[in-house]
């Protein structure tokens, strides 16, 4: 399974829940952003490149978390795009991120690939039932997930994407152990809808 995680808006938890993703599904992890942590096992792809690179468009489980570098699309989004099974647009509840996640869908949806989007980093579920119904009004039917507000991803950033898979085996973290399995569901039904597109 190829996943784009992708959005023309910064912050809106792209790389969280790409590194999780990957965690989850034991893909590869693959970013433009050059600020990423160090985690070694992260492929970064230079900034002036206008493509991805061949030997990562031919590996066979990857995640591409790849930022927009203005209001623009970067190139090398619309050629992931061409080769993925399924775009992920995460996005929070404010207007801004709102507006940025439907321009980000029809700049996307020429691609023809499946797109999910996911309401994420909100504590408040009066603000999700609001962004839910924006987005649906503005883009039709399409499959929105939510993650909301956690710690958990502060864990992975630092502990590392070992600590995520093997989060069902530390003590006395009852409560995040039960937010990685909400986690796992909205990762699962990601792929699944990644392979109903294949
Ligand atoms: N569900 C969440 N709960 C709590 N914190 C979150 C959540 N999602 C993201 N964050 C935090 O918000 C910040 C921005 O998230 P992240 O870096 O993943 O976004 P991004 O879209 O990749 O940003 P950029 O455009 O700068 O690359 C980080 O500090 C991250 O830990
Ligand atoms: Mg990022």
């Amino acid at each position: 399974m190829k996943y784009l995680v992708t959005s023309i808006k910064g912050g809106v938890g792209k790389s969280s829940i790409a590194l999780n993703l990957a965690a989850h599904s034991g893909s590869q992890y693959i970013t433009n952003d050059i600020t990423t942590s160090a985690i070694e096992e992260v492929i970064q792809i230079p900034i002036n490149k206008k493509r991805i690179p061949a030997e990562l468009t031919k590996l066979e489980n990857t995640v591409f978390d790849l930022g927009a570098l203005s209001s623009l699309l970067d190139p090398k989004i619309a050629h992931a795009a061409s080769f993925c099974d399924v775009v992920i647009i995460p996005t929070r509840t404010d207007p801004r991120s709102i507006a940025a996640t439907i321009k980000t869908h029809q700049l996307i949806k020429d691609a023809g690939k499946p797109i999910v989007i996911i309401i994420n980093h909100f504590k408040d579920n009066k603000k999700h039932d609001a962004a839910r119904s924006q987005l649906l009004n503005a883009l039709g039917k399409v499959p929105i997930l939510a993650i909301r507000e956690t710690t958990l991803f502060d864990r992975v950033s630092g502990d590392g994407i070992e600590w995520f898979l093997n989060i069902q085996n530390v003590k006395g973290l009852y409560m995040l152990q039960r937010t990685a399995e909400a986690h796992s569901v909205v990762y699962d039904r990601i792929t699944a809808i990644g392979r109903r597109g294949q």
